[in-house]
């Protein structure tokens, strides 16, 4: 025993491989630079496969993978061998150490094949790619369908306070508008009577006299009249604005109707007189009307009012912007907005459909706002102002009528929305349309 072992590793019993080489130095260094190499590959294979099975903790299979880098650094070191095995004939080692090798191989070769069945079955970076397409495709609608439900909880959480607000202050305002008319009728009278009895009775007793003069009836008479018809006209606003609020909100009508779109647009714009009239930091919003002859159009009311909303008052926000950054910059004369403008024109394409174009000579936009100003969630507006969703969801009104909405805008020249829809809708776009919020 004690011999094989010596026998193992002396080297004075063969003769050195490179004998067999006749010592040509050419082809000894072919040799020993060819095996370096390939150890040195091999023994760069394994560490790259450890590194990337330690990364990948998700990886499959990682057992054959380090067999795999067990079986590359044993064939390396037999190269390894070969070299010494040139001046040290050591050949009872380097044959030991090709059995080892071909021990882990023949393993490495033998677990191999059960596991290509198992290899094949899971899912390629192909499928994967498409599976992920498919998932993108899934989140998108299910953020498009996120949207929709906040807005139409927006749409309808306003539209129940103002047809609410609505129904409440209508009564008791056409209770103060009908009377007014009886209340002046019966105060004319009144004083009527007064001056009968200053005609008749020219010199009433002291106490009656010193009351005249103390309330002053000569401007009470005067005023009386006045405050009369200020009650009269603020009552006839209320009621015309609370008309607007119905109409705007439209509850009671979740059915397709035939609507004159002008009256839409003019009611929208009662809502919205609050911010057009002068502010303190800004000039008055002048709307510039150019009203086509229109026929009425088949829609739901109450979407294409919110249609009009979103797009009236996105030309409000950004004319105020726009009037804030003139004033920052001083440099008014740039695009000269002293008077800042909202044009809506509307027209008849053909006798099949409509265009309403408004448009705003506020800054307008760049290409890349332009470009995403229908996308959901897309907003330049400060997070407490805007969601983002206001033209999404305009957009998807408008495409379920069977219309078209476009932008056009660039920078210093303004903004215009053009929609067109069709006079009438036709039966299976109602049918879409019946699944709107
Ligand atoms: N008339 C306009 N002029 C300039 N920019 C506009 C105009 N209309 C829309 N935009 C741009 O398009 C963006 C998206 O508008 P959108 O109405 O969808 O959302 P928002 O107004 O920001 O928020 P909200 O959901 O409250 O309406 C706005 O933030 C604004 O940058
Ligand atoms: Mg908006």
């Amino acid at each position: 025993m004690l011999e094989f072992i010596n026998e193992f590793f002396t080297d004075s019993l063969f003769i050195p491989h490179g004998h067999c080489y006749l010592w040509k130095p050419g082809l000894v260094w072919l040799n020993i630079l060819s095996d370096s190499l390939i150890a040195l590959a091999y023994y760069s294979i394994p560490i790259s496969l450890m590194y990337f099975v330690h990364k990948r903790k998700d990886l499959p299979f990682k057992g054959i993978m380090l067999l795999f880098g067990a079986f590359i650094v044993s064939c390396g070191t037999t190269h390894l061998m070969e070299i010494w095995t040139l001046w040290h004939p050591t050949y009872w080692l380097s044959g030991s150490l090709k059995a080892i090798t071909a021990l882990i191989s023949v393993y490495t070769a033998s677990v191999l094949v059960p596991i290509i069945p198992q290899a094949l079955a899971l899912p390629s970076p192909t499928q994967l790619e498409a599976s992920n397409a498919e998932l993108k495709a899934a989140l998108q609608n299910l953020e498009n369908t996120q949207s929709q439900l906040i807005q139409t909880e927006k749409l309808s959480s306003m539209g129940q306070l103002v047809s609410g607000i609505a129904y409440e202050i209508n009564n008791p305002i056409n209770f103060i508008y009908g009377n007014i008319h009886f209340a002046k009728e019966y105060v004319e009278n009144l004083l009527v009577l007064l001056a009968l009895y200053k005609e008749h009775y020219p010199h009433p007793p002291s106490t009656i006299q010193a009351y005249i003069q103390e309330v002053d009836i000569n401007f009470l008479q005067e005023d009386l009249e006045k405050i009369l018809s200020s009650i009269k006209i603020g009552a006839g606003r209320i009621r015309e604005l609370i008309l607007s609020l119905r109409k705007f909100s439209r509850l009671d009508e979740a059915e397709i109707k035939k609507v004159d779109i002008h009256q839409s647009i003019d009611s929208t714009l009662l809502l919205l007189q609050n911010r057009l009239k002068k502010q303190e930091r800004y000039p008055e919003i002048e709307i510039v009307k150019e009203y086509g002859n229109l026929p009425k159009i088949s829609c739901y009311p109450k979407q294409l009012n919110q249609v009009f909303m979103n797009i009236l008052t996105n030309a409000v926000d950004a004319l105020e912007e726009s009037l804030v950054n003139q004033e920052n910059i001083k440099e008014s004369s740039s695009i000269g907005l002293t008077k800042p403008k909202i044009y809506i024109h509307t027209e008849i394409l053909n006798n099949e459909q409509v265009r309403v174009r408004i448009a705003n000579n506020g800054y307008g936009m760049v290409e890349e706002v332009r470009q995403k100003v229908f996308d959901p969630f897309f907003t330049t507006k400060p997070i407490t102002s805007g969601t983002g969703l206001g033209l999404s969801i305009s957009r998807q009104i408008i495409d379920k009528h069977g219309g078209q909405i476009e932008c056009i805008s660039s920078p210093l020249k303004g903004t215009e929305f053009i929609i067109r829809l069709p006079i009438q809708i036709t039966f299976c776009k109602i049918n879409i349309l019946q699944t709107l919020p």
